[in-house]
């Protein structure tokens, strides 16, 4: 079979390093990788057709960006974070190097996630069939400490915060502090309870603090969420 050539659109004032693949294509995809002004990309990435990105994207080195997937603005994702297919991830986003996240998650605005956290979506693999994938949802303002591991099917309510190392089995409602493996909830404390900070969050820098930009003040915090 032939190799189908890379099918991509990318908006104005892009840095994208050599050794990147944008608009990786399969047989059958209907739609370019289409990415929004001000990209930043890291030699190594892959992202593939079918896939929309929103304005003020950054990517580290090897990260893989598969299909059918759509990003809102302002995301941030550090290196070798894994995005299979099919999923949705809001505005305003950051995730850390390492993070797992499979087909079928869906992930609010202003939502950090920290290293190697992996979040999952098929409860009995390779031993109960099923008609579909059970993906986690993650609200608005949600906070996931480093190594946390989220069990299919989960929903993570807005604002909540998972400390270091939990497991989530169930459900976290909104506004808790989730801790341990299995997870227990407890109401957050004061000092955490506003929701992920805005001047934290949407500043596009990298490790080296270049590619600063100040525009992210001058924005209305509009962005209707993907998640309700
Ligand atoms: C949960 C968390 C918010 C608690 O922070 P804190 O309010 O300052 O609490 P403290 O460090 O004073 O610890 C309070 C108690 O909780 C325990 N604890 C703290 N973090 C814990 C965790 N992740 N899992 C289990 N227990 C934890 C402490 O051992 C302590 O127990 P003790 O009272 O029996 O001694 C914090 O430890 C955490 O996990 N933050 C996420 C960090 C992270 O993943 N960052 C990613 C980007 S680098």
């Amino acid at each position: 079979m032939m190799k189908k050539k890379p099918w991509f659109e990318i908006g104005p004032h892009a840095q994208i390093d050599d050794g990147v693949t944008l608009g990786y294509r399969f047989e059958g995809d209907t739609q370019p990788l289409r990415i929004g002004a001000h990209a930043v990309i890291r030699s190594g990435a892959i992202l593939y057709a079918h896939t929309t990105i929103g304005y003020r994207f950054s990517c580290g080195h090897l990260a893989l960006i598969r299909g059918g997937i759509t990003i809102g603005n302002r995301v941030v994702m550090h290196h070798k974070v894994t995005l299979e297919g099919n999923l949705t991830i809001g505005s305003g986003v950051k995730i850390m190097a390492h993070v797992y996240i499979p087909s079928t998650t869906r992930i609010g605005n202003m939502v950090f996630i920290g290293p190697n956290v992996t979040i999952l979506n098929d409860k009995h693999p390779q031993r109960i069939q099923r008609a579909e994938l059970d993906g986690v949802t993650i609200e608005d303002h949600v906070t996931i400490g480093g190594g946390v591991t989220i069990c299919p099917g989960i929903r993570v309510g807005a604002r909540s915060f998972v400390a270091a190392g939990a497991v989530l089995t169930r459900d976290v409602p909104a506004d808790m502090l989730a801790v341990g493996a299995p997870a227990r909830f407890q109401p957050l404390p004061a000092e955490l309870a506003r929701g992920n900070l805005p001047e934290l969050l949407l500043p596009q820098t990298d490790l080296f603090g270049a590619h600063k930009d100040e525009s992210w003040r001058e924005e209305e915090n509009g962005w209707a969420s993907p998640v309700s």
